[in-house]
């Protein structure tokens, strides 16, 4: 073996330990320890309420919505984020992945609708200034938005979704908008107020009635979370 030789063998050699040397340092970098899950909860702003100042709404009703549908999408929420954060994204099946983030996406947005449905019930209010101009400008009047808001709640009846006054950030005006289920938001909006129409949130009161229930809930609507909700989005 000639000296040339043996240098080029040493040279290799310790290009071999670096390359494993950063490699193992790159695979490192790559692979943090997971974050700790989020410690879903439900909020305490709706429960205990008082569905006694609900008009046209039972306690019964309300008691069974939150606790069998709210408090069970908080509680999947958490199931599920624990879920992912033991997954291995490199080896899962493509479908544990896609199912998981799937039903993440679906809990996590009936968490926040359902809450933001039990802030709009109470003793019934008008919306505050701010809100009321907003309306008006982009619907032409509050009758007219209302017309809207409940007739697109009624034609979901014997189906099942939300109907949600969403906040255009993009476009800066409000709009009524559809939803089949839980994943339906506009894109770079904020939900401001909620009619949620799974049957639910009704049936224990009005049977198929959905148009009554749709009815009731436009009577007992609490505009005050609306009011802080459409300020910190259009601040
Ligand atoms: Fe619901």
């Amino acid at each position: 073996m000639t000296e040339l030789q043996i240098d080029r063998r040493n040279m290799l050699g310790a290009a071999t330990l670096l390359a494993a040397g950063a490699a193992a340092a790159s695979a490192a970098a790559q692979t943090p320890a997971a974050p700790a899950v989020s410690a879903f909860a439900p909020q305490p702003i709706a429960k205990p309420f008082d569905p006694a100042a609900v008009p046209g709404l039972s306690a019964n009703l309300l008691n069974s919505h939150f606790d069998n549908n709210y408090t069970s999408a908080v509680t999947r929420l958490r199931a599920i984020e624990t879920q992912i954060a033991g997954l291995d994204p490199a080896t899962a099946p493509n479908f544990t992945l896609n199912g998981l983030k799937r039903e993440e996406l679906i809990a996590w947005n009936s968490m926040i609708l359902h809450e933001l449905y039990f802030n709009s019930l109470g003793a019934p209010t008008r919306p505050g200034a701010a809100l009321a101009r907003q309306i008006e400008k982009d619907f032409g009047s509050d009758a007219r938005w209302r017309a809207q808001f409940s007739a697109m709640g009624k034609a979901l009846g014997g189906g099942s979704g939300w109907v949600i006054l969403n906040w255009s950030h993009r476009d800066k005006r409000l709009v009524n908008q559809w939803a089949a289920d839980h994943t339906m938001t506009l894109a770079g909006g904020t939900p401001v107020l909620v009619l949620d129409m799974y049957e639910h949130a009704y049936a224990i009161d009005f049977g198929s009635r959905a148009a009554a229930y749709v009815d009731a809930y436009m009577a007992a609507i609490k505009w005050t979370a609306a009011d802080a909700a459409f300020a910190k989005a259009s601040a």
